[in-house]
């Protein structure tokens, strides 16, 4: 079942996840009803997506600010005058890009992200598509066995895991932000639950789970490792096809994202706010 809106159109992209909105240009003063309608679709298909749009680095800020305030990123620095918006690139000779597998953005931060907003300047004329997941789907298709074990649970979660540093080190190069007061190492539970919508869903990620706390690491790498496979599943992601002027706006509670890196020899620019969020429960 689709809802209807009032002002706003919404396509699904997949049974699971993930929605484009058309009818609305959000570089706009919004009315509260739109505004509201874009709520209710974010909070549905945990990713929703525009096309076309033309945003200024303000324009952006002010379309990310009508979902809360604006959160941190600790390693890289923002735009010189707008240092909330940071720059997601992969370059024409570079190999590795940012955020290229699966992940919650800065879930080894005590307070990760509400969500995050990112708009696409310059597109590769090939590839560069990003999947997103579906994590209450993932834990509700887990038996009810393996959901009393993850009951209270928690996993540690760090910055420092080598495949999810490496996707940032171009980007630190060219940025780089003094974040040696920051901690980045944080505690979180495995199964968390959404405050607005009161749903349950999975939070640990290959990107930066390191153990399950009180676990020993060979204890906690098995369980960890069969949720990261139940995550992954096809069945509860999508792919978006970026063209410039695509504007998505994800959430960190309930959703992952993986960029794919398919697009060697070309350059992918795009521009990145997220949203400050709570510490999950
Ligand atoms: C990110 O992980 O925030 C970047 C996603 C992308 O570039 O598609």
């Amino acid at each position: 079942m689709t809802t209807q809106y009032q002002n706003i159109q919404v396509q699904r992209l997949t049974p699971a996840i993930g929605a484009v909105i058309s009818g609305v240009n959000i570089a706009d003063e919004l009315s509260e009803r739109t505004l509201a309608e874009i709520r209710d679709a974010f909070l549905q298909h945990l990713v929703v997506f525009f096309r076309g749009q033309s945003l200024t680095p303000e324009q952006l800020v002010a379309f990310t600010r009508k979902f809360g305030e604006i959160g941190y990123y600790p390693f890289v620095e923002g735009m010189a005058e707008h240092p909330e918006v940071v720059e997601v690139s992969k370059k024409e000779d570079e190999t590795i890009n940012f955020g290229g597998l699966w992940h919650t953005d800065t879930s080894y931060l005590q307070t990760p992200p509400l969500g995050s907003v990112l708009y696409a300047s310059e597109v590769p004329e090939f590839g560069g598509d990003t999947l997103f997941a579906n994590m209450y789907l993932a834990y509700e298709s887990l038996s009810e066995g393996m959901k009393a074990l993850l009951s209270g649970l928690r996993g540690v979660n760090s910055a420092e895991k080598p495949d999810a540093a490496v996707t940032r080190v171009n980007r630190i190069a060219e940025k780089p932000k003094d974040a040696a007061d920051v901690v980045t190492t944080a505690s979180h539970p495995l199964v968390r639950t959404h405050p607005e919508t009161g749903r349950k869903a999975l939070y640990c990620s290959n990107a930066h789970t390191l153990t399950i706390e009180g676990m020993r690491v060979e204890e906690s790498r098995p369980i960890l490792e069969y949720l990261y496979k139940v995550q992954q599943r096809e069945e509860f992601t999508c792919r978006f096809h970026w063209q410039a002027g695509s504007v998505a706006l994800w959430d960190n509670r309930a959703a992952q994202h993986n960029a794919l890196n398919d697009y060697h020899g070309f350059r992918r620019v795009m521009y990145r706010v997220t949203l400050k969020g709570a510490v999950p429960e």
